[in-house]
């Protein structure tokens, strides 16, 4: 055994607070998981958990990892609106180079990992003849291999139909190894195009096998309708649970009934939702004096209704967004606010949003099993509901059997009058 992690507590607990465990790894596989002080490793190294939650790892699936770190450049997004967005970013693009790229997508991949992140999907914008970010992501997609596991969409945020050679430039980011087909049919110019367009995306998947990540309905117009074409498309192509469509916050703005039957074929199509609140609680509802929408899909009724929903960072600093740091733990906190997702054991459902679930959309081989890689981090906190109130520090990241990144808890001093009193946030170490 090369890794002994002692008196953790295992991930889902639902609250249970089930006694904790000891974790034995070799090589890159967890091997044992038995009563804590129950197992034996000659050599191995040893990590003193205290009682914190060990989890599997975070995962983020769905980020813009090529526009991150932007935000002012050339300007600001004053308006705080998505087209100002897209148009700031249009101009941005055209000073894009293949270092400019990787340096801030590398930044941004080490604050993920560094808060518990191992597996990481990005949009990369395709609507570039050069297709500079893309190349730079494929290079560096190699490059971060050992620290986490980066795979690439390509994304046509300018659309398709509606943007010169734009079939093209999505089979040739297919050609040079993206692993994932996107897509934005609710900003192609016309109803008819974006229909076109999500058909296009399944041809594609049927030519090279790859799953469908799509941007799809990120408006508040109730108009916008592409989900139900992708829903049935999906189950004409037999691609069940191999699409996910991000954003879909249009069906925060749908009529209870349409909304109820989009939710039926949602559900046997097994398409993934994804929403992203930090962007779309700042993004949405700009048009709206009040009352005004909260800007995201319905997260707690699609969960009800059987429906694969997770949670995505979306945007670290660039002109949609100007804020976040890559944890997906603030972005979580965000989703179970504006979804009304606070009751305890809605917690503790959340929690798999930025877990298991976004993992299922991701088909990897996930989770803290016997047999299983070693993938898991271990958080300074007990359990997944105070890992949401508290976001703490990720004590240890640990990606194949390695530890690639650990964090000191914070401790802080508070000078009363009449003496020191010291305040801890954090758990005693073990
Ligand atoms: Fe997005």
């Amino acid at each position: 055994m090369d890794l002994l992690i002692r008196d953790a507590r295992l991930h889902p607990t639902r609250g249970s607070r089930p006694e904790p465990v000891d974790v034995g790894v070799t090589a890159d596989r967890i091997v044992a998981i038995q009563p804590c002080g129950t197992l034996r490793a000659e050599g191995a190294i040893e990590l003193q958990a205290g009682g914190r939650l060990l989890s599997p790892p975070l995962v983020d699936p769905h980020v813009h990892l090529d526009a991150v770190l932007t935000v002012g450049e050339p300007r600001h997004n004053e308006s705080g609106t998505l087209i100002e967005g897209i148009l700031t970013w249009s101009d941005r693009k055209q000073t894009l180079t293949h270092e400019d790229v990787k340096r801030r997508a590398r930044q941004a991949i080490l604050w993920e990992v560094a808060q518990g992140t191992g597996l990481i999907r990005s949009h990369v914008d395709v609507c570039d003849p050069n297709l500079v970010a893309l190349r730079a992501l494929l290079e560096l997609r190699d490059e971060v291999r050992d620290l986490v596991d980066l795979r690439l969409i390509a994304f046509p945020q300018d659309g398709i139909l509606s943007f010169p050679n734009g079939r093209e430039l999505m089979r040739e980011a297919m050609r040079l190894g993206c692993d994932v087909i996107g897509g934005i049919p609710h900003y192609e110019w016309t109803r008819d195009d974006g229909v076109a367009e999500v058909h296009f995306l399944f041809e594609l998947a049927t030519e090279t096998g790859k799953g469908i990540d799509l941007h799809c309905d990120e408006t508040d117009d109730d108009q916008s309708r592409f989900l139900e074409v992708v829903a049935a498309d999906t189950m004409r192509n037999g691609m069940q649970g191999r699409v996910v469509a991000g954003h879909t916050t249009a069906m925060g703005s749908y009529n209870d009934a349409y909304a109820f039957k989009l939710l039926q074929i949602l559900k046997r199509a097994g398409v993934t939702i994804v929403a992203n609140p930090l962007d779309n609680v700042a993004l949405q509802g700009r048009f709206d004096s009040y009352p005004k929408r909260r800007g995201m899909t319905r997260v707690k009724e699609l969960d009800h209704a059987g429906v694969n929903v997770a949670c995505g960072h979306d945007s670290i600093m660039d002109p949609w967004y100007p804020l976040g740091r890559g944890s997906m733990l603030d972005a979580l906190s965000m989703l179970v606010h504006v979804g009304q997702m606070t009751g305890r054991s809605e917690l503790f459902r959340a929690y798999e949003m930025v877990t298991t679930n976004a993992a299922r959309a991701a088909e990897v081989d996930y989770g803290v099993e016997e047999g299983k890689p070693a993938n898991f981090i271990v958080l300074d906190c007990e359990d997944e509901a105070e890992a949401i109130r508290l976001r703490p520090a990720a004590r240890w990241v640990v990606r194949l059997g390695r530890v690639v990144a650990e964090t000191e808890p914070s401790h802080s001093i508070v000078h009363a009058a009449g003496g020191d009193e010291p305040v801890s946030y954090t758990k005693e170490e073990g």
